[in-house]
């Protein structure tokens, strides 16, 4: 059996939540390859709203095994509230929760460095999401880091040596900072940790598969925010791409089966950095408005724009994608014309092709279609769709060449139509 892999292809919040628990069903594994509490998922099905940071989206779905893989990075206190809220909620997942021995831990001190970090670059901050995610994954890389295993061993030793040296970089800083009371709550989650399996997922993931057990991974962030291939440095800090679920899960290139790539109709992006198709007039407004693009995790408004094919080619290439799944249709309803990044023009050239740098003049040239203006949110079937919208599928299917599976035309796990296309 080979993995499909689910993931974002613009700059995070394609709606990637919503599309893996619609699939959850058809899969027995649902397994996170990397990001950590950076990540905000949303959910909504029966009336109510969840939002999901570091557990798998696959948790609502009955008895399915969620696995959090050895790329994730994972911090305890953040863990042990949103699990409990799960619980609490009437989510047992105790025995359905697996976890790496091999995920990094994020600290206490991780915040601070990250919100150091952030202060010290002024202008130029990368206006990160605060948790710890970067100086997490430098750890990690400059072989500092700590790691979930490590509880099962002297791991007050290992920790106070790892804080050691993070407050001495802090002390250099000259970064004030006081961590008594989070780290009370992270040491509860340390100990709230040991009550779930931890695993050596890559093991547990190889014979699963071996066992003709179908799985799932799910990515988080976005291609754009990638390490290697994002809007660098205004990126995230780990691999958001497909070969990022086999380094983050254990699962050889030739297993990856199926790759869906996540896109909203229009595009967003929380946070600094370069974004050609921003718009910043009435027409941005509305998209924010009407698509309430304010983040799911840190609350900030979300920027907006049309869709960029430039960069949604690039991705797409980047990752395989095999499907594309369209989210947020029924955002557009009301638009009497709908714009298509095309191409870019950089110092009066004109190019197809996404570039080193997308920072400085980038000016996009849209394609303009007619708008379908009428109430898609009800919709059932493709039999339904407006003829306006079926041009603008058939556009984006010609211009990026993979069929689009599946548009979500609402928030609700019901509001999600499949296409017969293959
Ligand atoms: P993720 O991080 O990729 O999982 O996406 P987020 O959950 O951060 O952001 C997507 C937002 O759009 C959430 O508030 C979803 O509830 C919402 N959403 C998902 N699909 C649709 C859709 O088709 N239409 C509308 N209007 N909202 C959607
Ligand atoms: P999901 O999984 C949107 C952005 C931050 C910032 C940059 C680096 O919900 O799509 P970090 O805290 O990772 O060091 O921040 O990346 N970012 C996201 N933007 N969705 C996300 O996750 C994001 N995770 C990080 O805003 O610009
Ligand atoms: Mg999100």
């Amino acid at each position: 059996m080979k993995v499909d892999v689910l993931l974002g292809l613009q700059w995070g919040d394609e709606g990637k939540g919503k599309v893996v628990d619609v699939l959850t069903p058809r899969y027995d594994v649902v397994a996170r390859f990397q990001g950590g509490p950076n990540a905000g998922h949303t959910l909504e099905f029966e009336g109510q709203k969840y939002v999901l940071r570091s557990i798998p989206s696959g948790i609502f779905q009955g008895d399915k095994v969620n696995i959090i893989g050895n790329g994730v990075v994972l911090d305890p206190a953040l863990f042990k509230a949103e699990a409990e809220a799960l619980e609490a909620s009437g989510h047992p997942l105790k025995e359905r929760l697996h976890i790496s021995k091999k995920a990094h831990l994020i600290m206490p001190t991780h915040r601070v460095l990250d919100a150091a970090y952030e202060a010290a670059k002024g202008d130029a901050k990368v206006g990160t999401t605060g948790k710890g995610i970067g100086p997490t994954y430098t750890d990690k890389i400059s072989r500092n880091g700590i790691r979930v295993g490590d509880i099962l061993g002297d791991f007050d030793t290992i920790y106070a040596k790892a804080k050691a040296r993070h407050e001495e970089i802090l002390k250099n800083m000259n970064f004030e900072y006081d961590i008594t009371e989070i780290e009370k709550e992270w040491m509860a989650g340390i100990e709230y940790l040991r009550q779930f399996p931890l695993v050596d997922s890559e093991h547990e993931i190889n014979a699963l598969l071996k066992a003709d057990k179908s799985v799932l991974c799910e990515g988080a962030q976005g291609t754009m925010l990638d390490i290697d291939f994002g809007s660098y440095p205004f990126v995230t800090s780990s691999n958001t791409v497909c070969a990022g679920a086999c380094s983050g899960l254990g699962v050889a290139p030739n297993k990856i089966g199926n790759v869906y790539g996540i896109m909203k109709a229009y595009c967003t992006r929380v946070g600094s950095g370069p974004f050609p198709t921003e718009l910043f007039d009435e027409t941005g407004d509305k998209l924010c408005t009407l698509g309430h693009e304010f983040g799911s995790v840190t609350g900030r408004k979300r920027r907006c724009g049309w869709i960029d094919l430039v960069a949604l080619k690039y991705s797409i290439m980047i990752n395989g994608v095999t499907h594309l799944i369209m989210m947020k249709s029924d955002v557009l309803d009301t638009f009497e014309t709908i714009k298509a990044c095309v191409a870019y023009r950089i110092n009066g050239v004109e190019t197809e092709n996404f570039p080193y740098s997308i920072e400085g003049e980038v000016e996009p040239i849209y394609a303009e279609l007619p708008g379908w203006q009428c109430d898609m949110t009800k919709m059932t079937s493709e039999d339904e769709f407006p003829e306006e919208f079926n041009n603008y599928i058939s556009f984006l299917e010609e211009e990026l060449e993979v069929p689009i599976k599946i548009v979500s035309v609402g928030p609700d796990r019901d509001q999600t139509i499949e296409r017969y296309t293959e």
